[in-house]
């Protein structure tokens, strides 16, 4: 059955602090390395969400054990020893989960096959199939599209030289997953620089790396792989999920939000500073981090923003944020360009096409580019509609935060997507004023 949510418009005020779930990206890293160490790994502000389940429970059926102690979680992972799963790995909605966990698996000697939803079935996998069978992995992709099933048979790999032809972490990090256990140098150039989760982690991991301006370079394990220990490691929290707030508090005068314990990575923090940009009013004050991954505490008081452009090498490191950055700039003066942005059509849904029918639908004036979107803000928002949220939790929980400066309440459709990344989205939402109900 599919979940609605009507959102009532509303004026929210007041002084609110919250703590955001853990990083989406650095849970499903640290899921899949804990599982591969040889130990046992603590964990915690591990991100229970759908995508995050779904690598553990992968990693569950390579053999690793998972015990969930509310407060953390204690991963026993495999020293590299998996054991041949009995069924297909499901991703379920998780690009992270399925190109990070093909490039680990890609240098074992098992035969895997990895599947996911409707949407992940959909999306391209020809990015990573490409350095892997270059790499020596014998890989298929068996959906009608050059798309998932990907079937698998890993082993014997060697080292490359790749020169990534799109700014992707996930396919950066699933080359340099490959790469422990390649004979030989494994060498990934990107075209502008992406989030470095697993850099970061490897280097806590004690696993050498070389990297230099747009190069990152990783001496392979060969066949053994590494020897990474069992370790404790606490997981700050999510940046692009704090983002919906931050928003909302950013757009709405009266309104002072303080996000506690975020994680700020500088490859993530581009959309702060087109806050910025945009005129908000925002301190940034750095706490210790957890491991190597910075992290802070982030304050936004409510005032009138402004367009911008938003483009070029900032676009990997918001990426994510373009959906609710598009809402900035319906509620801001003034016109937002956003462009060089044609990878927001490879999400879980086309973010490009799906963000702007959905806001023409509540009267923004917003034209549709290949790459971007050009918004003209401060049009009147029209509720009383309902809108189709393709099954994607950025776009729900971005149309959710528009929601609130409508002139009607507004039905969001097909919102139980938003457990893939913010289980507790809705609780959250209701934290800072708002109305919501399910109908
Ligand atoms: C992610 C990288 C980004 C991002 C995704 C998470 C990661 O994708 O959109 O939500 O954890 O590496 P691309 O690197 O493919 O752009």
């Amino acid at each position: 059955m599919t979940m609605n949510m009507q959102i009532t418009p509303s004026v929210l005020r007041g002084d609110v602090s919250l703590l955001v779930p853990g990083d989406k990206s650095i849970s499903q890293r640290v899921a899949l390395l804990a599982g591969l160490a040889s130990g046992e790994s603590v964990v915690t502000g591990f991100l229970r969400s759908e995508d995050c389940l779904n690598t553990l429970n992968a990693m569950k059926s390579l053999g690793a054990t998972v015990i969930d102690h509310g407060n953390e979680l204690r991963i026993t992972g495999r020293a590299n020893q998996f054991i041949p799963p009995t069924a297909p790995l499901n991703m379920g909605n998780s690009g992270t989960g399925m190109r990070l966990l093909t490039g680990l698996l890609a240098g074992l000697p098992l035969d895997v096959e990895l599947t996911g939803d409707a949407s992940l079935c959909s999306r391209p996998m020809r990015r990573i199939k490409d350095p892997l069978a270059a790499m020596g992995a014998q890989i298929t992709l068996t959906g009608d599209k050059e798309t998932a099933p990907i079937h698998l048979r890993g082993g014997g790999l060697k080292g490359i030289t790749y020169t990534m032809p799109m700014a992707s972490a996930q396919v950066k990090s699933c080359i340099l997953l490959a790469g422990l256990f390649a004979d030989g140098e494994t060498v990934v150039y990107e075209p502008a620089p992406c989030r470095d989760h697993t850099e970061r982690i490897f280097q806590t991991l004690g696993i050498p790396l070389s990297i230099q301006d747009n190069r990152i370079a990783l001496q392979g394990f060969g066949a053994t792989g590494p020897a990474i220990k069992g370790f404790t490691l606490q997981v700050p929290g999510d940046l692009s999920s704090a983002a919906f707030f931050l928003v909302l508090a950013a757009c709405q005068p009266g309104l002072k939000l303080t996000v506690e314990n975020l994680g700020l990575n500088p490859g993530r923090t581009a959309m702060l500073d087109v806050l910025k940009r945009m005129g908000c009013n925002m301190t940034i004050e750095p706490t210790e981090g957890a491991g190597r991954e910075p992290m802070g505490r982030v304050t936004v008081e409510g005032g009138i923003l402004h367009g911008i452009e938003i483009g070029g090498r900032e676009i990997p490191s918001l990426i994510d944020e373009l959906p609710i950055l598009a809402v900035a700039a319906a509620l801001a003066k003034g016109t937002t360009v956003i462009k060089d942005a044609r990878e927001l059509r490879f999400k879980e849904s086309d973010r490009i096409a799906v963000m702007c029918a959905n806001m023409q639908a509540m009267g923004v004036n917003v034209k549709e580019q290949p790459d971007g979107m050009i918004i003209d803000g401060g049009c009147k928002i029209t509720g009383g509609v309902a809108l189709e949220s393709h099954g994607d939790h950025r776009i729900t929980m971005s149309l959710a935060i528009l929601s609130l400066w409508a002139n009607e309440s507004v039905q969001l459709n097909n919102v139980a997507c938003v457990n893939t990344s913010y289980p507790d989205y809705w609780h959250d939402l209701r934290t800072m004023g708002a109305t919501v109900h399910e109908c």
